[in-house]
């Protein structure tokens, strides 16, 4: 007879290998392992001779990742796609991956920020310089590209003050260097843009935003073009990188609604953009959108839709107790970071880290709109404007 602990360890889940334990769930099932069985030794000996094709260990991944990077390439029109435990490490994995001792990184004026404190704290150390770009460049990235550099990271719109690049435009100067390109395509998600069509050769994303939906998942994926996949594969492996299965399982799920919520964000969001033009304490909308976007044009000519989040400067006259004032005020909208989530957030700060030197300083409220009935927003953001 067996002990009770040897029983323990023995019941339960035997595999999927007799018919009737076949269970197709319409959704893939989520596995939580670190040690994978093999069937026998010879199995066992093909995973040392390098000659085994499934999985071999937890790091590798598993069904429920490989699904959602699955899905991440078919819908970017890449090469292969790998998921990351959130958006930041699939940035700074990717730079990684493709930079070395004296090489020279470009960066988007307005990039997610802790990617700038990722270059000055952890790649300067490794003898890689960066410098930054004005974020509504286009062609005149010329201007910024020196004999060493190597990699241009676009961000389009920007963080918080959402300027566009001219990717295009971009790529083109960027080929002419044999310079490789990755954009963090967070804000359009693969529904409203798609880098790889436009020659870039990697689309990163948050996927903790539109694409898990509820702000509950920290995830991050990089899609690649087949060019670079040797050195990106190599990082990979060397970096063991893998993601959590409940993330890439809740993160697949999420894909599948993405399109209608998506929309329902952009309606919301323009109708609050548009009315906030008007306002009086409203000096600017930023918003590409928005016919008075500076970029606007690059937007209707590249992108097939906006999503939910923009920001707007307040009139010289407010200062951060007005801003205090509004935030505290608003009662649909959480205060806190991250969007793409169905609760409508607010954050506000002076502005900074752009080249639209005329609101310097100047105070700047950031919406994330949620899926709330737009008119109880709107009311909302009303009550706290007359706080000011
Ligand atoms: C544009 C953008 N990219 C990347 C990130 C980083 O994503 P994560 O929070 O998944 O690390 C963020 C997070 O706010 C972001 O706004």
């Amino acid at each position: 007879m067996k002990g009770k602990s040897t029983e323990i360890i023995a019941s339960g889940y035997r595999g999927d290998s007799s018919k009737l334990e076949r269970y197709h769930s319409i959704n893939p099932p989520v596995y939580h392992a670190s040690t994978i069985l093999f069937e026998d030794y010879a199995e066992l000996k093909t995973v040392g001779q390098g000659q085994y094709e499934g999985f071999t260990y937890g790091t590798d991944g598993s069904p429920t990742q490989h699904a959602f990077e699955r899905a991440m390439t078919e819908l970017e029109g890449g090469y292969c796609t790998k998921a990351f435990p959130s958006g930041l490490l699939a940035i700074t994995s990717t730079l990684q991956a493709f930079l070395q001792h004296g090489d020279h990184l470009l960066i988007c004026n307005s990039c997610y920020g802790p990617v700038r404190r990722f270059a000055r704290d952890m790649l300067d150390k490794f003898g890689i310089t960066t410098s930054y770009f004005p974020a509504n460049v286009g062609a005149d990235i010329e201007d910024y590209i020196t004999p060493q550099t190597r990699f241009i990271l676009l961000e389009s719109p920007g963080s918080n003050t959402f300027e566009l690049q001219d990717v295009p435009a971009v790529v083109k100067v960027a080929r002419q260097h044999d310079i490789l390109t990755a954009i963090d395509n967070t804000w359009a998600t693969p529904l409203n843009f798609r880098p790889l069509e436009h020659g870039v050769d990697i689309s990163i994303h948050s996927v903790t935003k539109y694409i898990s939906g509820h702000s509950d998942v920290l995830l991050g994926s990089a899609t690649i073009n087949e060019a670079c996949y040797k050195p990106f594969h190599r990082m990979c492996r060397a970096l063991e990188i893998f993601a959590s299965q409940d993330a890439c399982y809740l993160a697949l799920r999420g894909l599948k609604t993405l399109k209608v919520r998506l929309k329902q964000h952009e309606v919301s969001a323009l109708e609050l953009a548009g009315w906030l033009e008007g306002e009086a304490a409203v000096e600017a909308v930023l918003h590409p959108a928005l016919v008075s976007h500076p970029e606007h044009h690059i937007w209707r000519r590249d992108f097939d839709g906006a999503s939910g989040i923009f920001s707007f400067v307040l009139k010289p006259e407010f200062d951060e107790d007005a801003v205090g004032r509004f935030v505290d005020s608003l009662e649909h909208f959480g205060i806190g970071y991250s969007w793409g989530g169905f609760k409508s957030l607010v954050t506000a700060g002076k502005f900074a880290q752009s080249d639209i030197s005329r609101y310097k300083d100047r105070w700047m409220i950031r919406l994330n709109v949620g899926l709330e009935d737009v008119a109880d927003l709107r009311a909302d953001v009303q009550m706290a404007l007359s706080k000011l």
